[in-house]
C-alpha cells in the first residue's frame, strides 16, 4: 500500500489534508494522526471492517478493545448507553483532553471495536487537529497509539512513519506531541469508577471533581500475577529491543550501581545504554548515556520518555538500564509505562 503522508496545517485546519483524512476514513480506511497524547492510527469505530485493519496494520491482539475518540459532546450517547452524572462533570472538567472514559456500549459499536465486550471506551482529544480529523471522518473514531504492537508509542510523525508506511492509507505529520504519554483510563460503570490506566489527568484530579475514586489492584502490584481490567494492560508494551532493568532505591546508590553494571557489561565485551536525568546523565563515565530530561520536571521526562526508548533501538546496547520515577502526578504515568517496558525487572541499589 502506498501511504500518503501530509503535514497539518493547523491554520486551516477545514482543508486539505483534513479532507482527505475524512475522506479515507468514511471509505473505511486507515489514518494515523496526532493527539495530544501520542498519535493515533484512526478507523471508522462504527464499521467493524474498518476497525478490524487497525489490529492487522498493528498487529494487535483481537482481545485487546480499542478507544474511540470524538469531537462532540453530541456524539457520547450515540455509543455510551448510560452516561453517569460523573462521567459528565469530568467531561465538562477533562474534556477536551487526556481523559479516557468506560461506559457501557449501544448496539451502534461493533464488538470488533470492543474486542468483544459489551463496554467502550471513550475520550475526546484536546488536540483541535485530531478532532478536526474525527469530525471529518464521521465523528466516532477508534484510534489505538500508532505504533507495532509492543513497541514505544508514537510521539513524532518519525516514529509513525517507522511503523506504519505501508500499513496505513495516510500519515498526518502534526510535529511532536506535548504529552507524550496515553490517556489517563477511568472505568465508569461501576461506583465509584475505577483508575484502569494513569495518565496526565492525575487521581487526585479526578478525586478533586467526583469524590472517590478506585484503582485496578494491578497498578499497585504491576508484575504481572493480577489480571488488569483494562485488557491491553497486560501485554508488554513499549518495549525497546534492548532487555530493560529500573534501577530504584537511594539516588546516590542508583547512579553507583548503575555504574557497576555498565562496567561488568563491557567487561563482558557488551556494552550498556543508561535512561539517565538531566541533573545526573555527567555521572556516567561509560555506557551510551541519554536523558530523558530534567527530574525536577516529570511532565517533560512524559513528553521525551518513548522517543529516547526508540532511541536505543538505533544504539548498539545489550542492556540498558535506566533510572527510576516518582509515583505521584505525570511520573506517576510515566513509572506505569517503564515498568512495562522493562517487564517489570527492577533492581534494587
Ligand atoms: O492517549 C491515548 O489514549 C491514545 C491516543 C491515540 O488517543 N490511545 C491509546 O490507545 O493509548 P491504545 O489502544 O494504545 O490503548 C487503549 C487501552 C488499552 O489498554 C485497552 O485495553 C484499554 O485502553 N481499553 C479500551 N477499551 C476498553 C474497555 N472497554 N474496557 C477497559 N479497557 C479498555
Ligand atoms: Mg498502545
Amino acid at each position: 500500500m502506498k501511504t500518503i503522508v501530509e503535514k497539518i496545517d493547523r491554520e486551516q485546519l477545514d482543508s486539505g489534508a483534513v479532507q482527505t483524512a475524512g475522506r479515507i476514513l468514511r471509505q473505511g480506511g486507515l489514518v494515523a494522526f496526532p493527539t495530544e497524547t501520542v498519535y493515533g492510527l484512526g478507523a471508522d469505530a462504527l464499521d467493524e471492517d474498518a476497525a478490524k485493519k487497525i489490529y492487522a496494520a498493528k498487529g494487535r491482539p483481537s482481545d485487546n478493545p480499542l478507544i474511540v475518540h470524538i469531537a462532540r459532546m453530541e456524539d457520547l450517547p450515540k455509543i455510551a448507553a448510560r452516561i453517569p452524572e460523573a462521567a459528565r462533570r469530568l467531561a465538562d472538567a477533562f474534556w477536551p483532553g487526556p481523559l479516557t472514559m468506560v461506559f457501557e456500549k449501544t448496539d451502534a459499536v461493533p464488538y470488533g471495536t470492543t474486542g468483544g465486550l459489551d463496554t467502550v471506551a471513550v475520550r475526546m482529544p484536546g488536540d483541535e487537529a485530531a478532532r478536526a480529523v474525527i469530525a471529518a471522518g464521521g465523528g466516532c473514531i477508534a484510534a489505538p497509539s500508532a505504533n507495532i504492537s509492543g513497541r514505544p508509542s508514537p510521539t513524532k510523525a518519525a516514529h509513525v512513519k517507522a511503523d506504519m508506511e505501508g500499513k496505513a492509507d495516510m500519515i498526518l505529520d502534526g510535529g511532536d506531541v506535548p504529552i507524550g504519554v496515553e490517556s489517563t483510563i477511568l472505568d465508569m460503570t461501576g461506583t465509584p469508577p475505577v483508575l484502569l490506566r494513569p495518565g496526565a489527568v492525575t487521581k487526585e484530579m479526578l478525586g478533586a471533581v467526583i469524590g472517590e475514586v478506585a484503582e485496578d489492584p494491578t497498578l499497585a502490584r504491576p508484575d504481572g500475577a493480577l489480571r488488569p481490567k483494562a485488557p491491553g494492560m497486560k501485554y508488554r508494551h513499549y518495549a525497546p529491543k534492548a532487555e530493560l532493568f529500573i534501577v530504584d532505591g537511594d539516588p546516590h546508590k542508583v547512579i553507583q550501581k548503575i555504574n557497576a553494571l555498565a562496567r561488568q557489561k563491557r567487561q563482558e565485551g557488551g556494552q550498556a545504554g543508561i535512561l539517565a536525568t538531566d541533573e545526573t546523565a555527567s555521572r556516567y563515565p561509560e555506557g551510551i548515556v541519554k536523558s530523558v530530561g530534567p527530574r525536577r520536571d516529570e511532565a517533560v521526562v512524559a513528553s521525551r520518555l518513548f522517543a529516547v526508548l526508540r532511541e536505543f533501538d538505533e544504539e548498539k546496547v545489550d542492556v540498558i538500564y535506566s533510572e527510576a520515577f516518582g509515583t505521584d502526578g505525570i511520573g506517576r504515568a510515566v513509572m506505569n509505562r517503564l515498568l512495562k517496558a522493562a517487564g517489570y525487572r527492577r533492581l534494587q541499589a
